[in-house]
């Protein structure tokens, strides 16, 4: 129903023009992910060719009944699913989290994500949503007392919609010891240098704004506190800045790094991939020998040019593996998988080298095992760092929703009211909003039922795509088939939009109530008492 093209029209749930240190966006094209920005998103292709987003619909197979977002194409990306889908499918531990600034009122975008939490929640995750409070007054300027209020509201709307406080957890990032203690650790391994070149920050930026976003990075890691599980954040695709962040800072605090590896000197990535495949093709016999040596390898490499191998690889890429291979002579080329100590303690890298079956080789930076597949030294790693008082982080995982079209066309702003439906609406207003909407219909009802309508650019479609249908597929398509094939007119489809919206927004509002109680008893505080003043930046 929705195809990769649909979305033309930029649209942002985020309206804020306001430059806090800059953006990356400068002289570069419109998919420039920006999360202070006002993202403009007008082609998703690009997402997946420039920034190696991964499309969603590649693991959508593996994924145990697919919420309905995930089926009509809204979640369109992720980064790393897999590892989550998985430990769904085997009743695994995972986790999923998402955070939300409160800087205006919870409106139809939100709920996409606070939807997504609930899903993985009741897909057996643990689940965390947490109110980034911190962000919103350092790189938004917001007071405590605005966030105190719009906290509430998003954490009311989050239970109402059946987020169970019970078994996850709501928090705060200000009011997180727990959460301020590892984003200091992290902190201690990113520079300055990569903020300036990930986010535009500059040295006019707000050093509370810079901290916000190591807090970031560890709600993105908070989750594997207390066990390293394969852990999801889903998010708008102006968040993927961050994930990449977070990914590498997960690795950096690894005790160790395992690679795949063929004699006992380092090779860069490409150079593996050339070793390997010539590992596979070469005969020892060849070179008369019963074992494959690392100068046996660099002869037949003498000459030798790209095209006349198997293996994707560059003329210099050859020529450097060559040294490599030369230097070593005569020591005999064997697959390995090797253990860098990257932080490892002394005890943790002793207890590594006693915890490996099978051959081994100890050196001062590194062990070469050979006989264990990289899958089972991956989780040895891990386990020896778990035991030694490392964090033993998996990279964290994505999912990327398609930002919703404004009511009004253009993009949903929360500051053009008509753009978009905030929880909070008066049914009524909501009922309002819909039937004033912009449609994808043609200009008169004959040729309406001539063409049919648009309804890849209908904001109206998306609604019920988004969120009207629910979980009821046969109507999603439904009102898509009437739709493009003519049978349907706008008027009567926006009524009965409308009518839903209005149902919609009152249940809602009911719930919410009903949850006042429930959140009163939470241990999250929605009066933080805090005293501030506006961040500066230039
Ligand atoms: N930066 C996010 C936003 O602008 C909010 C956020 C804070 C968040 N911490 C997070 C999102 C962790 C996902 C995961 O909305
Ligand atoms: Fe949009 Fe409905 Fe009109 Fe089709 S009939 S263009 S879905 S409002």
């Amino acid at each position: 129903m929705i195809r990769d093209d649909d979305i033309e029209t930029d649209a942002s749930v985020r309206e804020d023009a306001r430059t806090d240190g800059g953006t990356s966006a400068e002289g570069a094209d419109d998919v420039a992910l920006d999360p202070w920005g006002s993202s403009t998103i007008s082609d998703y292709r690009k997402l997946f060719e420039e920034f190696g987003i991964e499309e969603f619909d590649e693991v959508l197979s593996d994924v145990p009944n697919p919420h309905y977002l995930m089926r009509r194409g809204v979640i369109f990306g992720h980064r790393d699913y897999r590892p989550v889908a998985e430990a769904m499918r085997d009743g695994d531990p995972f986790a999923v989290l998402s955070g939300f600034m409160p800087t205006g009122d919870p409106h139809i975008g939100h709920k996409l994500v606070f939807d997504e939490i609930i899903w993985h929640q009741q897909q057996g995750g643990d689940a965390y949503g947490l109110i980034a409070d911190l962000e919103a007054h350092s790189a938004r300027g917001m007071t405590w007392e605005e966030i105190d209020k719009h906290a509430r509201d998003y954490l009311l709307s989050l239970l109402a919609l059946g987020f169970d406080p019970e078994e996850g957890e709501l928090y705060r990032q200000s009011d997180n010891r727990q959460l301020q203690d590892l984003s200091f650790e992290l902190g201690s391994k990113a520079n300055f240098s990569e903020f300036e070149a990930i986010y535009g920050f500059d040295s006019g930026t707000n050093v509370s704004h810079l901290q916000s976003v190591v807090t970031q990075m560890a709600d993105i890691l908070y989750p594997q506190l207390d066990e390293p599980k394969p852990t999801v954040i889903p998010v708008g695709p102006d968040q993927d800045p961050h994930v990449r962040l977070a990914r590498d800072l997960a690795a950096r605090m690894r005790f160790f790094k395992v690679t795949e590896a063929y004699a006992s000197f380092e090779l860069t990535d490409a150079e593996r991939d050339l070793v390997a495949s010539l590992y596979e093709t070469l005969d020892p016999a060849d070179f008369d020998d019963d074992d494959l040596r690392c100068v046996h390898v660099a002869q037949f490499l003498d000459g030798v040019t790209p095209e006349e191998l198997d293996v994707v690889v560059d003329a210099e890429t050859i020529s450097s593996a060559q040294t490599k291979l030369n230097e070593a002579g005569m020591e005999p080329l064997r697959p390995r998988v090797r253990f860098l100590d990257a932080n490892a303690t002394d005890e943790a890298f002793d207890a590594l080298v006693e915890a490996i079956d099978g051959e081994k080789r100890r050196y001062d930076e590194h062990i070469d095992a050979f006989d264990l597949s990289f899958e089972a030294a991956d989780e040895l790693a891990r386990e020896v760092e778990v035991e030694h008082g490392g964090y033993g982080f998996v990279a964290p995982s994505s999912i990327y929703h398609r930002f919703m079209t404004g009511l009004t066309g253009g993009k949903m702003s929360s500051s053009i009211p008509a753009s978009h439906i905030s929880l909070l609406d008066d049914p009524e207003d909501g009922y309002n909003k819909v039937k004033s909407a912009t449609t994808g219909g043609r200009e008169t009802a004959e040729k309406q039922r001539e063409l049919g309508g648009e309804a890849d650019k209908c904001p109206v479609y998306e609604l019920y795509a988004y969120l009207l249908s629910g979980d009821d597929d046969e109507f999603a398509k439904e009102v898509y088939d009437e739709c493009v094939g003519g049978e349907r007119l706008c008027g009567g489809c926006k009524e009965q939009a409308a009518e839903l919206m209005r149902a919609f927004l009152e249940d809602h509002q009911e719930k919410r109530e009903e949850m006042e109680e429930l959140l009163d008893d939470l241990d999250i505080s929605t009066d933080s008492q805090r005293r501030g003043v506006a961040p500066s930046d230039d």
